[in-house]
């Protein structure tokens, strides 16, 4: 096509030339000669621009059909990771105790002996320090066994009421299907000004409900605790076949959650606090074990053994 518009329309096309020529033409004949060359010159500038245009519309045409793009094909997704189901859990505990107007605390993981025992009515020789299997840091000063050492920080911080979970890594030196020696725990402790037993049961009513459903229901034990007593261990009817017994409750239909007791005036004693105005309730649950129970998990070191295919279920 190019071709064609220099031979008809070039500088030097015999059409081109002659109208550039016609001066040169006798007088009467110039007004015809413009007329008509200037017709055919835009009949060929037409043609061409026709021309053009057909081909146009053929190369659109064939990219439409040979360079076809499906829209409808789903886009490659960005890998996205998400929290892990310890976190994921211990979030969720902390959502239900925000709920009830708790505030959430935190303490070292690093612990003196004095808040980690001492100071939660476990002094030096009481038998219940040898059940805790403690990694020393130096002399005095441990990785934390449990998160009740924030109990006695957060009531040397403020004065009663006190409503408080302090969730967090605790240490023993344990290692096996249920044990590994770093998990997790969330401490709670309220002290206020006529707290009983009753509130303790119907607090963990609550948060057993809505970690577990709502037709859970909760039973205490009494147990030990140095820093509680009446100590208990609490029980919630079991998810799976709702109290009547099955493989995962060992056929008793109840699951132990957590550990919990009435303050120890001894406990009070080391913040200053007068077991004669308050008395408050504490308690102490594992959060892999909670997670655990939820999800149907049955090996703790799966938690901590970092294997994709483990984590992303969640
Ligand atoms: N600290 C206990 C443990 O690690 C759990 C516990 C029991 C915490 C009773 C408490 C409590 O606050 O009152 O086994």
């Amino acid at each position: 096509m190019e071709a064609a518009r220099v031979r008809f329309l070039g500088r030097k096309a015999e059409l081109v030339l002659l109208l550039r020529t016609i001066s040169e033409l006798p007088v009467e004949e110039r007004p015809e000669v413009g007329r008509v060359g200037n017709l055919v010159r835009k009949a060929l500038e037409g043609a061409l621009e026709t021309r053009r245009g057909e081909l146009e519309d053929q190369e659109l045409a064939q990219g439409l059909s040979t360079d076809q793009i499906d829209v409808s094909l789903p886009g490659r997704r960005s890998p996205v990771g998400h929290l892990h189901l310890v976190a994921q859990t211990q979030r969720e505990i902390e959502d239900i105790f925000i709920g009830m107007g708790y505030e959430v605390v935190t303490g070292p993981e690093v612990e003196t002996e004095y808040y980690n025992f001492e100071a939660l009515n476990t002094p030096a020789d009481h038998p219940a320090r040898s059940l805790h299997d403690t990694f020393f840091v130096r002399e005095g000063v441990v990785l934390r066994t449990q998160t009740s050492p924030v109990q006695v920080r957060s009531m040397e911080k403020q004065r009663p009421p006190v409503y408080v979970i302090a969730p967090g890594k605790t240490y023993r030196r344990d290692s096996d299907a249920t044990h590994t020696p770093m998990f997790h725990q969330v401490e709670g402790l309220v002290v206020d000004e006529g707290i009983t037993l009753a509130h303790l049961k119907g607090t963990l009513e609550t948060f057993a409900r809505a970690m577990f459903g709502a037709d859970r229901k909760v039973r205490l034990r009494p147990h030990f605790f140095p820093f509680t007593e009446p100590s208990v261990e609490v029980d919630v009817s079991c998810m799976v076949c709702d109290g009547a017994g099955c493989r995962l409750c060992k056929r008793s239909g109840w699951l132990e959650i957590l550990g919990a007791g009435m303050v120890d005036p001894n406990v009070f004693g080391f913040v200053d606090y007068d077991p004669e105005i308050y008395t408050g309730f504490a308690f102490g649950v594992g959060i892999e074990r909670v997670a655990m129970l939820k999800h149907g998990v049955n090996d703790l070191r799966l938690f901590f053994e970092n294997d994709l295919r483990f984590l992303r279920q969640f």
